[in-house]
């Protein structure tokens, strides 16, 4: 099956189970539901539980173990684009083409739709039964995973950063969401050996970075009506970025590296695991 028709299904599978966990805008408070289903339901790309899915099929794993995980690293990541685009962050006006939360609703309602979804998120997820999934994401979004990553982000605007300081970034701010997606459909088979962990964390590690590189990327290179975001956002806002520090060629090449040393830790898998070196080469062929 082509990855294309492979992500479309997931996308559809986890598009169901989002919209049957989100509370109906009918339900009181109308507002606050109206403005979550909003800022969940406007067509990402689900790159987050496409991983749950093909890193837990590639170990064996029964979708249906993988739904509620697939489910909860969509809500965060919905959340913390809502809180992300709020104008004490970075302060944009539209996300995926459309007005961002805070545009089409007001400040207060997006800030309680981010502490709504991440909180619907790990009410979905326990519904996995499953602790170590819990702790899984719970660990990667807090002060020392993705909310450290956009401390550090927004320490950093207007400041040169150097190699390391910016990969630093990089990984928590966007590494650490992609990492647990493939380890919560790794803990979806029990009892896996630790190579096969340990080479799927490589390879989550690998991917992560390289997804916020080509989001540099894009940031700088794409139209707005592509990208559905303002395109060089990131300059404007004095943003440390890959193209900043190692301009678009060198950007490209290492994300490049970052995919191969990716595709190098699968080895030890068969053709199961397919879907997941054509998503490594999605991540950076991806043109929004
Ligand atoms: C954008 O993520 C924000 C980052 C963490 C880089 P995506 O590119 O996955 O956004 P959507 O969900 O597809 O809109
Ligand atoms: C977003 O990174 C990271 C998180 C939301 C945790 P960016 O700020 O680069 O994402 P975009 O470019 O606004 O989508
Ligand atoms: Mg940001
Ligand atoms: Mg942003
Ligand atoms: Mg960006």
């Amino acid at each position: 099956m082509s990855l294309k028709i492979l992500m479309d299904n997931y996308r559809q599978r986890v598009d169901a189970e989002l919209a049957r966990c989100l509370p109906a805008p009918t339900t009181q408070p109308t507002r606050l539901h109206e403005a979550m289903r909003y800022a969940v339901l406007n067509g990402g790309k689900r790159i987050r539980p496409v991983l749950v899915y093909v890193a837990g099929t590639a170990v064996g794993a029964p979708l249906t173990a993988l739904d509620h995980a697939a489910c909860a690293v969509e809500l965060i990541h919905a959340y913390s684009l809502v809180h992300d685009d709020l104008p004490c962050m970075d302060d944009d006006d539209l996300r995926r083409g459309k007005p961002t939360c805070h545009k089409a609703f007001d400040e207060a309602t997006a800030l309680l739709v981010g502490d709504a979804l991440q909180s619907l998120a790990f009410q979905t997820l326990a519904q996995s039964h499953s602790v170590e999934m819990i702790n899984v994401l719970a660990t990667a979004i807090g002060s020392r995973g993705m909310a450290g990553g956009q401390a550090l982000d927004i320490e950093a605007v207007g400041k040169s950063l150097n190699l390391i300081e910016l990969e630093n970034l990089h990984i928590h701010k966007t590494g650490a969401l992609i990492r647990a997606s493939v380890k919560m459909g790794a803990l979806a088979k029990p009892n896996l050996s630790s190579d096969i962990l340990q080479a799927l964390d490589h390879y989550a590690k690998c991917i992560g970075l390289a997804f916020q590189i080509q989001d540099d990327i894009l940031d700088e290179t794409t139209d707005t009506d592509t990208l559905g975001k303002p395109q060089g956002s990131d300059r404007a806002h004095n943003k440390p970025t890959y193209p900043s520090l190692l301009g678009l060629q060198g950007s490209r090449h290492m994300a490049e590296e970052l995919i191969d040393n990716a595709l190098n830790s699968l080895t030890i898998f068969d053709e199961a695991a397919d879907p997941l070196r054509q998503l490594a080469h999605y991540i950076i062929d991806r043109k929004f």
